[in-house]
């Protein structure tokens, strides 16, 4: 069901400090920061050859990653994001196989303007899990 690694988060406490780790210490190509009002988050994209990092920074009261953050002060992975080509189809088989999807179980708008869905770390190996819907 799963097809390629989108990208991998890093939750970081300094956005600006660790765009400017990827960018000048490791040379890679790195996005603006974009707020993500609806993920609470706000994220910078680095380009890689074969995949992204996206850094993610808590963005208004109620950010989904500050207790992550409370917890890890320098920052961790926080989450790692597969394709799918059917989100929906992929939510009712997961759902079918016991499988915890976060939230309202349904898709919501994600840091690329595709429908994404989160799953619960208890399920994945203690990795929280997202899953982005990407054109065939
Ligand atoms: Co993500």
């Amino acid at each position: 069901m799963i097809g390629k690694l989108n990208h991998v988060a890093i939750a970081v406490p300094d956005l600006e400090a660790a765009a400017a780790v990827y960018r000048d210490t490791l040379g890679a190509a790195v996005s603006a920061p974009a707020p993500l009002p609806e993920q609470g988050v706000t994220t910078v994209f680095v380009e890689l050859p074969n995949s992204k990092i996206e850094l993610i920074h808590p963005l208004g009261d109620a950010s989904p990653i500050e207790k992550f953050l409370e917890r890890n002060p320098k920052g961790g992975i926080h989450h790692v994001c597969y394709e799918v080509q059917d989100i929906n189809a992929a939510i009712q088989g997961l759902a079918a196989a016991g499988m915890t999807v976060l939230g309202d179980g349904r898709p919501s708008i994600g840091a690329h303007g595709l429908p994404v869905v989160f799953l619960h770390p208890k399920d994945f190996c203690g990795t929280l899990v997202e899953l982005e819907e990407v054109a065939a």
